[in-house]
């Protein structure tokens, strides 16, 4: 029997219709806004690639040495059978986490990105000879149907991904979450932590321009999927600390006044100059934000690991009584 399988819960059609959607909603409102899930093409996640090994970006780095710390208090403490990943991308810190987990049976990476999950399942069928890996082409913000598996379940959602979903968003997503989970179950989830503005605008404004390459990359894929004619020379890359609401939010902004024609929505879409599209947010958390969204959401805070810098946190969370 094959160890590995692929399900897409997203097909092509109806991820193009979402993201037609997306666009004609986003780019007329007022301020203008992309949802980030749509950076994530094969050149996308290329580009993410890149932005975890920047000197700058420090969250990669700050959650691996977390991971590898506590591997085997997180696997003991889950005695997980069953390991889904939210968000898997490359699954390369969950390389580490998967070797301490000599229980385990099943991985079940949750990814938009097809070559992402293609690329990180190979690497952990070679790695791990008895593990089955079932990858989903699935949007997790949508309500997900996970394979049946053995219990006990580990849910993981790393990488700071939680702080790009805006907080009604969040809500919803940790709800969903938590629907998901038998008592035993548990969640893994990562966050990045509030920390000097100059370290933060630095890991999102790269001396490099490769996270402003990967901010750009949204206009190229609207380009390609729905004819428009973005040229992404004529958009700024800026990042900039909301205090207020304790997220760092990306912006392109157009250095001149133009107007872009999208032709699969029969669109024409003006820009002042100057004007801009927030293309993504990425909240900041502490420890007392993280325990309270989680308890709204019926999940209790079990355990709370940071680096040693203190500048990212994992959490265990389990469900709560009903
Ligand atoms: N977990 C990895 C990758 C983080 S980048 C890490 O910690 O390094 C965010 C990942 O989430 C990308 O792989 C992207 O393709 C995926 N993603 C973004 N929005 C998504 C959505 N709505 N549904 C499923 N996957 C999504
Ligand atoms: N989850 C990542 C984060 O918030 C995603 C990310 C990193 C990102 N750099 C980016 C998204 C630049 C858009 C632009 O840290």
């Amino acid at each position: 029997m094959s160890r590995f399988q692929l399900t897409r819960t997203l097909d092509e059609h109806s991820a193009e219709e979402a993201l037609r959607a997306d666009v004609l909603q986003g780019l007329s409102a007022r301020p203008k806004v992309l949802p980030p899930k749509w950076f994530y093409d094969t050149r996308g996640s290329e580009l993410f690639e890149e932005i975890t090994r920047l000197p700058e970006y420090y969250p990669t780095r700050a959650e691996r040495e977390i991971l590898l710390a506590r591997a085997a208090e997180i696997a003991a403490v889950s005695g997980a059978r069953t390991l889904v990943e939210l968000g898997s991308g490359s699954s390369d810190k969950t390389r580490h986490l998967i070797a301490a987990m000599p229980e385990l049976e099943l991985y079940v990476p949750v990814d938009v990105s097809a070559s992402a999950l293609e690329g990180a399942a190979a690497v952990l069928l070679a790695e791990h000879p008895k593990l089955r890996v079932h990858a989903m082409i699935a949007d997790f913000t949508r309500p997900l149907p996970l394979p049946e598996s053995a219990g006990p379940r580990l849910v993981l959602f790393l990488g700071g991904t939680i702080g790009n979903l805006l907080p009604g968003e969040r809500a919803e997503f940790l709800r969903s979450v938590r629907s998901v989970l038998s008592p035993g179950d548990a969640l893994l989830l990562g966050t990045d932590l509030v920390k000097d503005e100059s370290v933060l605008v630095a890991a999102y404004d790269d001396a490099q321009g490769v996270t402003a390459e990967f901010n750009r990359n949204v206009l190229a894929v609207i380009d390609r999927e729905l004819g428009a004619d973005f040229h992404a020379g004529d958009f700024e890359h800026v990042a900039v600390w909301n205090r207020r609401e304790e997220w760092i939010e990306m912006r392109l902004r157009a250095r001149h006044e133009l107007t872009v024609k999208i032709r699969e929505l029969d669109l024409a879409v003006e820009f002042a100059a100057g004007e801009e599209i927030r293309t993504e947010v990425s909240a900041k958390f502490r420890q007392e934000g993280v325990r309270a969204e989680l308890a709204a959401a019926g999940l209790e805070l079990t355990r709370w690991w940071t680096d040693e810098q203190g500048r990212f946190a994992l959490s265990l969370a389990t469900a709560t009584a009903d």
